[in-house]
């Protein structure tokens, strides 16, 4: 018999009844069918499964499902805005501009962070970006057109609403 958890998930009320000992990560994906957010090891180090939990990012591996419980969470699936025709969140639009992905594995866990990042620092060094995607590992890219893409987001979230350039196709500023 498991414990009867309620999170808001994505913006919707979900309840679930866990075991104890089962991983955020899993419930996401296994119960919610959220399978955007991934699982790339099991020691905590990819990164590939970072959601925000009350809007920091945070690797739902290392997270009991109980412990979200009241928590709000946004994964992948929340970034695209639903009340502007389903436009993509600049950072999905950037990543895809700036060829910030190969396989796009690690994608949604390196956007996840970038989103927080750029909560924090709207308007990040290299190095920041660099630092605050360490605990993100990507084994296509090399790194450099995910750094370029977190940029230009960064720059395209900057813009007033529906400043953006037809060339960019950047979408208005959406929450993390
Ligand atoms: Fe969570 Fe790798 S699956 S850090
Ligand atoms: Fe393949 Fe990052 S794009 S792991």
């Amino acid at each position: 018999m498991g414990e009867l958890i309620s999170m808001t998930v994505n913006g919707a009320t979900r309840e679930l009844d866990v075991e104890p000992r089962r991983l955020l990560v899993q419930a996401l994906r296994e119960d919610l069918d959220l399978t955007g957010t991934h699982v790339g090891c099991d020691t905590s180090q990819c990164g590939a499964c970072t959601v925000h939990v009350d809007g920091k990012a945070v690797k739902s591996c290392t997270m009991l499902a109980v412990q979200a419980d009241g928590a709000t969470v946004t994964t992948i699936e929340g970034m695209a805005a639903p009340g502007d025709g389903g436009a993509l969140h600049p950072l999905q639009n950037a990543f895809w501009e700036q060829h910030g992905l190969q396989c796009g594995f690690c994608t949604p866990g390196m956007i996840m962070t970038a989103a927080d990042l750029l909560a924090r620092s709207p308007d990040p060094t290299d190095d920041e970006i660099r630092h605050a995607l360490h605990g993100n590992i990507c084994r296509c890219t090399g790194y450099q057109n995910i750094v370029a893409a977190v940029r230009a987001a960064a720059v395209a979230m900057a813009e007033p609403r529906g400043a953006a350039t037809p060339a960019s196709g950047a979408a208005a500023p959406a929450s993390a």
